[in-house]
């Protein structure tokens, strides 16, 4: 008796649409792809519903460097978005967009039921706001010194240096990133919604059974026990979003609007194929919803998410599947090296699948973190897809076609009454089915009895272990055509028949492999199917193809050559130049004329002495010969320089700045040095230069 199929909506986290699709985006994507088409290989009724996330400050200032219209933008975007994930044959049954007719009218419906609840409570807050480009900023978009320890450059919510976290009002000198204008505090009316009501709610939901991994689980307790706060849903203009119904100039914040995607796109995707919306959605759905997402949206997910759908009214997920953060070569993906690598830039240079196969063999059920490391990527892709899987067929099927006229054998006759090997006798599995047509075969029933346990693996997203018994099977394939040896069998003719049924056998167990590998690798399995004829479905493994013309045998996956990766991790390094040459102009000072610049007197120094100053842990104490004249100035340099690094050297100095009284003495001047996040460079004229050379 089989089971009546489970309805299922799975999604993934939908991308933002201001940037290309990389690798990091698809261990989630090619998770949930995987997943869905395991389930719907078991014939259960499983959409993936997916889309970008459209809204926001960080796409409206994108659109607007790009010249674009937002609207146009992340059209634009969400097309070469589109594009990559189908090249990497992820099979959404819609792509949508959070910035659509659709989630417009659901997020002002969620909005008024919030409200009707007596959900959302509206209070005036100071904000940072920058008076050149008349906007509120975001703490992202404000930098400055770390109140903590000091630190240059650092964002407006926490230091990348000492880890404080703190309020962007704290930093000290803040500027706004977009126009390096001084932000004023400012006040502004925002709605919040009352969270910390949902606290009991959420806390159950959070522990039923399921719903969570256990480590995230923990992660919501620590929330929960820190208390949960009410939450900001509201921005001013200029934003890109959808504005809140009845105010003037006031938007909804992003993170509201973009997990109602999940239900638009879902929405719009009903109206395509003929789904019952209302049975997926209503509170008291008996469907099955999954959010696939990564660890850096749990809260989004597992606490604002949720309590917007009860007080909406709204069935709530059933689970929330949470991966860990991809690392290429055991480290953050870095532009620099190379690793920070598009999907665009690897299908230039490899095949989609590899890919596929490699992150299935690495994804459990954990949170854990996921490594690309990207010589064993090659060396595992060979040595089992290459070498184990493809290479069963490619060893039996020339002899099917050139000795047996492309038809496989009757049965496995033969080959049941002569003595197996011991690994190929029959265990414990003494349940294992009568097979329906031909007959014998204990390896063949050994194969098709391992999909319960495969299946299981896949339901609970323990993908690596489904892989590793898959490979153990490909292992017992290939020790059986070798301790066969078909290629001898069929020197003798009184073996033939012994040949064409362990090739017939290699073959078939061959099959059931890309049944069980087919949701990792559908391409490989696409061509699978026109070589044996079969529709590959997993409920009819324990049928064996017998008396079956098959097709000729055609190559069906090549090696990976180190060649292809290094010039992927090259083009990627390339990548950063254009994106370095495409990043929008600096906020400069306002303009200023030759006048202005020829007042400042640069004169070209040498350093004679350079020593610590006690009490100053930034400052080195210089003495700057300007050709006949000696100054003393104190410059902070000391964080990328010693005293011995700099005597002899020549820099340039502000000859004519007022003498500056500090607490270690006087500052007769200031000597040039450019800075970034990573050091201070202090400014060296070409030889030749003399002391008190003019620089202008
Ligand atoms: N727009 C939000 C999600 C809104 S869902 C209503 C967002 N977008 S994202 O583009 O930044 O990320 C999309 C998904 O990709 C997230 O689940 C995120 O965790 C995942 N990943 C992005 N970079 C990743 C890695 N480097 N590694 C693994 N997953 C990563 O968040
Ligand atoms: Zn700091």
């Amino acid at each position: 008796m089989s089971k009546p199929p489970r309805k299922i909506i799975a999604t993934s986290a939908l991308i933002y649409a201001n940037g290309s699709v990389h690798l990091g985006h698809l261990v989630e994507y090619l998770q949930t792809d995987m997943w869905v088409r395991y389930q719907r290989a078991r014939g259960n009724e499983c959409y993936y519903i997916c889309g970008n996330d459209a809204h926001g400050t960080p796409i409206m200032l994108q659109a607007e460097k790009h010249g674009m219209e937002p609207e146009q933008f992340i059209k634009k975007i969400g097309a070469e978005q589109l594009a990559s994930f189908k090249a990497f044959e992820i099979s959404f049954d819609h792509f949508s967009t959070t910035h659509s007719d659709v989630n417009r009218e659901l997020v002002a419906a969620v909005y008024q039921a919030l409200q009707k609840n007596g959900d959302i409570k509206s209070k005036v807050i100071k904000q940072l706001f920058d008076p050149e480009k008349q906007m509120f900023l975001p703490d992202r978009f404000i930098k400055g010194e770390c109140p903590k320890c000091g630190s240059a450059d650092q964002y407006g919510d926490n230091c990348e240096k000492c880890g404080a976290t703190y309020a962007p009002t704290d930093l000290k000198h803040p500027r706004s990133a977009i126009s390096g204008a001084t932000p004023i505090e400012r006040e502004s009316e925002h709605f919040f919604f009352d969270l910390p009501k949902y606290h009991e709610k959420l806390a159950e939901w959070t522990r039923s059974t399921g719903r969570l991994q256990t480590e995230v689980a923990n992660k919501l307790d620590e929330w929960f026990d820190s208390g949960l706060q009410p939450w900001d849903i509201s921005r001013d203009a200029p934003y890109f979003g959808f504005k809140i119904p009845n105010t003037t100039d006031k938007y909804f914040y992003v993170w509201l609007d973009a997990p109602i995607g999940y239900i638009s796109a879902f929405k719009e995707c009903c109206k395509t194929q003929k789904i019952n919306f209302e049975e997926f959605w209503q509170a008291d759905s008996q469907t099955e919803l999954y959010h696939f997402i990564g660890k850096d949206i749990v809260y989004f997910h597992a606490l604002f998410w949720p309590a917007m759908l009860m007080s909406a009214n709204y069935r709530t997920p059933t689970a929330i599947k949470v991966h860990g953060m991809l690392t290429v070569d055991g480290q953050k993906m870095s532009k620099s090296r190379g690793t920070f690598i598009k999907a665009d830039t690897y299908l230039a240079h490899l095949n989609p699948e590899y890919l596929r196969y490699y992150y299935a063999a690495k994804l459990t059920s954990q949170p854990t973190d996921i490594d690309l490391n990207l010589g064993d990527f090659r060396l595992r892709v060979n040595s089992d897809l290459v070498g184990k899987v493809v290479n069963i067929a490619s060893r039996c099927a020339g002899f099917i076609s050139k000795n047996f006229g492309g038809k496989l054998a009757l049965n496995f006759q033969t080959i049941e009454k002569s003595p197996l090997p011991p690994l190929f006798q029959r265990g414990e599995s003494e349940e294992i089915p009568p097979l329906k047509k031909g007959g014998g075969g204990d390896l063949y029933n050994e194969f098709a009895t391992a999909g319960d346990a495969i299946a299981e693996h896949y339901e609970n997203l323990d993908f690596a272990r489904a892989v590793r018994e898959i490979m153990l099977l490909a292992d017992k394939a290939n020790q059986f055509i070798d301790a066969e040896k078909p290629w001898q069998l069929i020197k003798d003719p009184t073996q033939h028949a012994r040949a064409h049924e362990v090739c017939t056998l290699g073959l078939n167990l061959f099959r059931i492999l890309m049944i069980y590998l087919q949701p990792i690798l559908p391409s490989m399995a696409a061509k699978v199917r026109v070589f044996l004829n079969d529709e590959l479905i997993w409920d009819q493994r324990d049928q064996p193809l017998l008396d079956k013309v098959i097709n000729p045998f055609e190559a069906l996956m090549q090696r990976i050559e180190e060649t292809q990766v290094i010039a992927m991790v090259e083009a990627s390094k390339t990548d950063l130049q254009v994106a370095e040459a495409d990043k929008p102009k600096l906020a400069l000072a306002p303009t200023i004329n030759i006048d202005d610049f020829q007042k400042i007197d640069l004169r070209v120094a040498k350093i004679i002495a350079a020593t610590y100053v006690e009490g100053a842990e930034k400052l080195l104490q210089l003495s700057l010969d300007l050709g006949g004249e000696t100054r003393k100035v104190f410059s902070g340099i000391r964080a990328s320089y010693s005293p011995q690094d700099l005597v002899g050297k020549l820099t340039v100095m502000v000859a004519n700045l007022a003498p500056r009284k500090m607490r270690f003495g006087v500052s007769e001047g200031m000597v040039l040095a450019a800075s970034n996040g990573e050091g201070i460079y202090l400014l060296n004229p070409d030889s030749g230069a003399k002391p008190g050379d003019r620089v202008s």
